[in-house]
């Protein structure tokens, strides 16, 4: 990985450090590593931005995975499809769950990250982003709808399991409050649930194959704040890298995929693409992003 084989190179760092003045080497490696991903993105045609949990955690929603994340407060396992569809009792759990995370989504605004993967599209440097995210927070910051790829759904509708009828979420969210029964579709009584994709449900046929088209036909896959541990979803690096495309990942922690990138950015998804985004507008002789 780069950042370690620069981290090796002790000695060239402190010659960097004296040319560039006081910063760390860290410092100096990170923004090398930013410089590089920001040349590879302005010579590139077709840039895919995959996007977790992680792009969305600096405007304050929880992802799932990180301490104080969602699955340290519910077990995963109560909150299957299998489980929502055979009781009243699973329903009602987890409409109060979904509740709590939807008034978090709500008020939720785009973030950093957010704001300089729309800036992207706004240079011409994007293709589409694909998300495992159900908050809406890319078609928030500016993105077109048919630019984002939700592979999850969306938090933001509710959909009947019998007929397919969409509901907003705030009138289905308003009925809960006056009922003690998990909510029923008005046309054909089938079940009402959040337009999500829980654990054990089919993924959707047309984004998840448009997904893998998109990431095949990439020449740059960049991955933002995903753990790249819930499938079919994670492949999609893995497909994109088989079909030759540069592979970024940008993530807090590791993934099990971290050896296969080109490079490997650790670090906070909004600071990191702000510098990135920032350095390709320099390239591309664009004024800063305003
Ligand atoms: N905002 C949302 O819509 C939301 C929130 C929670 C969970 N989910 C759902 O949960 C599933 C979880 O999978 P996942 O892989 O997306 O998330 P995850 O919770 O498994 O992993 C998130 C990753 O993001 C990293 N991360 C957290 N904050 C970061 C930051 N500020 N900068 C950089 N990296 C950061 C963490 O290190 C972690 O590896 C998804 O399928 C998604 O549908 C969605
Ligand atoms: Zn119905």
């Amino acid at each position: 990985m780069e950042v370690w084989d620069k981290m090796q190179t002790a000695g060239s760092m402190l010659v960097a450090m004296a040319i560039r003045g006081s910063r760390t080497p860290m410092e100096v490696v990170m923004e090398d590593l930013y410089h590089r991903v920001a040349r590879w993105i302005s010579s590139s045609q077709r840039v895919v931005v995959f996007t977790g949990a992680g792009v969305s955690t600096e405007s304050g929603i929880p992802d799932f995975r990180s301490p104080g994340g969602l699955w340290e407060r519910y077990n995963p396992d109560d909150f299957t499809f299998q489980r929502f569809q055979e009781s009243e009792e699973a329903r009602l759990r987890y409409w109060a769950m979904s509740t709590e995370m939807y008034r978090v989504l709500k008020t939720a605004r785009p973030n950093a990250a957010h704001l300089a993967i729309a800036d992207l599209y706004r240079i011409g440097r994007l293709d589409c982003v694909i998300t495992q995210n159900i908050d809406g927070l890319h078609q928030a910051s500016g993105l077109p709808r048919d630019r984002v790829i939700e592979l999850h759904g969306t938090a933001l509708e509710v959909g009947c399991l019998g007929c397919g009828k969409r509901y907003d979420r705030d009138e289905i969210q308003e009925r809960l409050l006056r009922s003690s029964q998990a909510p029923r579709c008005e046309d054909c009584h089938g079940l009402l649930k959040p337009a999500t994709i829980s654990f054990g449900q089919q993924m959707p046929q047309r984004e998840t194959a448009e997904a893998f088209r998109r990431a095949e036909q990439s020449d740059l896959f960049l991955v933002v704040g995903s753990s790249l541990v819930v499938q079919p979803a994670a492949s999609l690096p893995l497909a994109a890298k088989k079909a030759g495309a540069l592979l970024v990942i940008l993530n807090r922690d590791s993934t099990p995929y971290d050896s296969l990138a080109d490079a490997l950015v650790r670090g906070s998804a909004g600071e990191a693409l702000g510098k990135i985004v920032g350095e390709v507008r320099t390239r591309m002789g664009l004024a800063p992003s305003t």
